[in-house]
Formats: structure tokens, C-alpha cells, sequence
């Protein structure tokens, strides 16, 4: 497998002359490797069905059925359709999404370590999906907001970011926030999480999901989120991935942040995300942990697939 490296200073590898459909078990755990130490994995000019692009998801780990159904591809739950397109006359798929730093599924207990992204029509301006290197924003976060997210716990919620359904004609907002808010309640992680397989640390936040710094009071929360979000989101931590026709894009959401560039609203979109959780834990609690032998299991599961 050849692989051309690096997109930027710290992210990002491409994998060339590679075509997705034919990976072997080999080829799927180097795959998993390239996601762990260089966080993006590219591919280019791939051509998939939807059933060879799930059989691929199936290959790195196991897919996620999406908790919110109206995302899902009508044959395949698996796939989450982020689209402004109809399919035979019908709605298909959410549109407008991800349009704000984060991390996906950051607000359930169990987040999603893989995200793979393959789009189906791409839109002629505002093409981009651009990425914040959290590894390397904990590595240079100043002292005074260090001191804010050492050993702490933030908590995380999706409630400000649900899209209003059909169904939800005629519910008062706070009705509305209230219905998700019981079936999605708010989460804590740690602020640093520590890589299960790099052992790196992390800084885990966004300003999607991110709503607080648990055990400070809410002046002080409103004022180190704003500090700590301006300094994650400077210019010089962030990628910008450009899509071209067949890119299939595999990432790890325990080291980067994400956003969708906004496309012009006359411009069709569609495009098929598939989650994927690797076997291991989101994070392990400290950097001491031994984790080699949870590692060594999942990557020779991967083989015996
Ligand atoms: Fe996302």
C-alpha cells in the first residue's frame, strides 16, 4: 500500500492507487494504523455501490445505526444521508449538517471513534470539510487555560443542534428541546482524553457539543469556553480538506474536529456518512494505562473477519 503524506504538518495521509472495494483484512488493520497516527486517511477515485462502500465500513470495524432514524439511507440504516436532494420525489436524508466544529456523537456515553465520508454529489463552490488537530491544541494550550481543563470533566449535549421536524408542528420550542433532551440527556468525558492506542492526550471539546466545564459556575464556564474555543479554532490549527469526485475520506473523531463548509443554497449536496467504532474503548482514563493487549485483540479480530 503506497501512502503519500503528509496533507499538512500533523494530519493527514493518502492512500494512492487503492481501490477500497479489494482491501484485505492485511490491508484493512495498516488502514486503522494510518487513521491512528496520521488521524485522515484519503482515498481517491473511488466508485462504489452503496452495499461495496457498507462492505468496506464492515472491513475497518462495526458500522453505527445512527440513534436518530431520520437520518438513515431508506435501505441501508447504516448509512446517515446528509443531503439537500430528493430521492424518487421524497424527502432523503437531513440536510444542512455539521456545520459547526465537532465531534461526531460527542454527546453519548459511548462517542463514535471512525467516521468515513463518501460523497455522492458534490456541490461546484464551497466543497470543503475542514479539521482542528485536537492532539496538537492540547500540546500547545497556554498554562492559564491548562489549568481550566487538567483533570476536569466537561459536559456535552446535542439538544441546541436538533433540526425541527415535521413532527414537530405545532410543540412550543422548549417543548421541543425538552422531548430531546430525555432522549438524548447531557454526558460528561474528561477535557484531556488519552488515545487508547497512541496514548496521547487529547483535548476533548467543541463549540457544537461542548457546554460547560463541570464544578465552575456559570460566569466563569461563559468565560473559559470562549478562551479555550478561540484558541482551539485559530487558523493555524485547522485543515481544510477540498473534495474532488470519488474521494472516500476515513477519520478519527478522538483527535479532530470537524465542520462542513456552507454550500450555496442552489447547489445540490448529497453525501453518505458511515460511522464506524474500532473495538476499543473512546479513551482510556490515564497515560499509564497498558492498553497493548485490548489493542492486540481487536487488530487480530480484524484479521480472522
Ligand atoms: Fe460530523
Amino acid at each position: 500500500m503506497k501512502v503519500n503524506r503528509p496533507q499538512q504538518e500533523s494530519i493527514g495521509a493518502e492512500i494512492l492507487d487503492f481501490d477500497v472495494k479489494l482491501t484485505t483484512p492485511e490491508q484493512a488493520i495498516a488502514i486503522k494504523e494510518l487513521v491512528y497516527q496520521h488521524k485522515l486517511v484519503i482515498f481517491r477515485n473511488q466508485s462504489l455501490e452503496e452495499k461495496q462502500y457498507l462492505e468496506f465500513s464492515h472491513k475497518i470495524g462495526t458500522p453505527q445505526i445512527y440513534p436518530q432514524d431520520n437520518y438513515h439511507h431508506p435501505e441501508h440504516p447504516e448509512i446517515f444521508v446528509s443531503s439537500n436532494v430528493l430521492r424518487d420525489g421524497e424527502k432523503f436524508g437531513v440536510r444542512a449538517t455539521g456545520r459547526y466544529w465537532h465531534t461526531d456523537c460527542a454527546f453519548l456515553d459511548e462517542p463514535l471513534p471512525f467516521t468515513m465520508l463518501y460523497p455522492i454529489i458534490i456541490p461546484k463552490s464551497n466543497r470543503e470539510t475542514y479539521y482542528l488537530d485536537m492532539q496538537k491544541v492540547y500540546q500547545k494550550l497556554p498554562d492559564h487555560l491548562r489549568m481550566y481543563v487538567e483533570g476536569k470533566y466537561l459536559k456535552h449535549e446535542a439538544k441546541w443542534r436538533y433540526k425541527v421536524q415535521e413532527w414537530d408542528i405545532d410543540k412550543a420550542i422548549i417543548d421541543i428541546i425538552q422531548d430531546f433532551e430525555e432522549k438524548f440527556p447531557a454526558v460528561q468525558h474528561p477535557a484531556i482524553i488519552v488515545h487508547p492506542v497512541t496514548q496521547e492526550k487529547i483535548l476533548y471539546m467543541s463549540s457544537g457539543f461542548t457546554t460547560g466545564i463541570v464544578g465552575l459556575d456559570y460566569e466563569t464556564n461563559q468565560k473559559v469556553l470562549q478562551e479555550l474555543l478561540s484558541f482551539t479554532e485559530r487558523d493555524e490549527h485547522i485543515y481544510k480538506h477540498e473534495w474532488e469526485d470519488g474521494d472516500v475520506l476515513l477519520w478519527e473523531n478522538r483527535t479532530l474536529n470537524h465542520k462542513a463548509s456552507i454550500p450555496v443554497l442552489s447547489e445540490e449536496s448529497l453525501n453518505y456518512r458511515i460511522g464506524v467504532y474500532d473495538g476499543l474503548p473512546f479513551y482510556v482514563s490515564s497515560a499509564s494505562s497498558d492498553n497493548s493487549a485490548a489493542v492486540e485483540k481487536v487488530l487480530a479480530e480484524s484479521v480472522s473477519k
